[in-house]
């Protein structure tokens, strides 16, 4: 079969590779459609001739699992994986595999293993109640939008935070409350930082008294000095350390969790936020897209 692997000078090619071997757990997909994350464009910048990056897919399951797990033969899935769903067929833990609603397109489909996971348990982990004042920094991101979204869907203020006016022209359609370019002034009870360095900085900051930092990212690639003053005058405020494979280890959650997000963007209350969806003889020049920043949102790739 086909895939796309690493060729070792940064970039991706097209090549013939072994079938995969599907673990007990594991179903293997006739993949649709792949999403492409920040972890996996960056990673190739280093890595190894051959590395098979991929974690979001979407397609039909071709062979179910051994254990009996998960969903039948010719079932449409969306899946979270553990790298190598850049391909024609890939095998599928299917405790982070869902069932494809119908109507679903599985480009959007494919947007929403890590990121929205990511967005979801990110505020799960702020412990996110209806009333809470909400502060999403990278809201421009994959991540930022699929938060903006449950935050407001779940009944909270929310602010939006993004660092150019019109990469976030489109979040109070989403659900924000405001939008504001920079770190704001202000008391919030749950925060989702991804930005690092003076962004985290300035959370610790502003987090309200028995308020949430989640800090899950650092997209600025900027270590974080920040006032201990500041934040420990909040009394019971805390900073969550939060990474998605081990975070859904821990809850078990990963198949109903995207079950949800699917049923939901089926359903027209969750915006893809696909910027880019090109065939995946492109992948190329969308990996280029991602890393000069040019993509608004999500990439997404048709394995056609
Ligand atoms: N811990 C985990 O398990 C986990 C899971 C998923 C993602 N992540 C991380 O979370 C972050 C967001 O992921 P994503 O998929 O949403 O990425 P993305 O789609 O590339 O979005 C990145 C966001 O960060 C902003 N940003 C980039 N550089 C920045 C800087 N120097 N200062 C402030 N903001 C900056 C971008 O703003 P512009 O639009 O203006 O460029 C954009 O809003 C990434 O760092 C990713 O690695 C972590």
């Amino acid at each position: 079969m086909r895939a796309l692997v690493a060729d070792g000078r940064g970039g991706v090619e097209i090549r013939d590779v072994d079938e995969p071997r599907p673990e007990r757990t594991e179903a293997l997909v006739a993949v649709s459609a792949v999403s492409l994350n920040p972890f996996e464009v960056r990673s190739l910048g280093s890595a190894k001739e051959n590395w098979r990056p991929g974690s979001d897919v979407s397609g039909l399951v071709m062979t179910p699992a051994a254990d009996g797990s998960g969903p039948p033969e010719g079932a449409g899935v969306v899946a979270l994986g553990r790298g190598g769903g850049w391909a024609e067929r890939a095998a599928v833990p299917t405790e982070h595999m869902a069932l494809m609603p119908e109507g679903l397109d599985p480009g959007r489909a494919a947007t929403l293993p890590v990121a929205g996971l990511t967005a979801l348990r990110a505020l799960h982990a702020g412990c996110l109640m209806p009333d809470h004042r909400v502060l999403i920094t990278g809201a421009s991101g994959g991540v930022g939008r699929f938060a903006v979204q449950l935050a407001a869907h779940d009944g909270a203020d929310v602010t939006a935070v993004v660092r150019k006016a019109e990469r976030g022209a489109d979040l109070e359609r989403l659900g924000a409350a405001r939008i504001a370019v920079g770190m704001p002034s202000g008391e919030f009870d749950v925060i989702l930082e991804s930005a690092g360095g003076t962004s985290l900085a300035a959370a610790l900051g502003i987090v309200a008294r028995r308020g949430t930092v989640v800090s899950f990212g650092n997209s600025s690639k900027e270590p974080t000095t920040f006032e201990a003053g500041s934040f420990f005058s909040k009394g019971g405020a805390r900073l969550y350390a939060f990474s998605l494979f081990p975070e859904l280890e821990r809850l078990g959650t990963g198949a109903h969790d995207l079950a949800h997000l699917a049923a939901m963007a089926a359903g027209g209350h969750l915006d893809t936020s696909i910027d880019l969806d090109v065939s995946w003889h492109e992948a190329g020049d969308a990996i280029e897209a991602l890393l000069a920043r040019r993509v608004v949102g999500k990439a997404i790739l048709r394995i056609d």
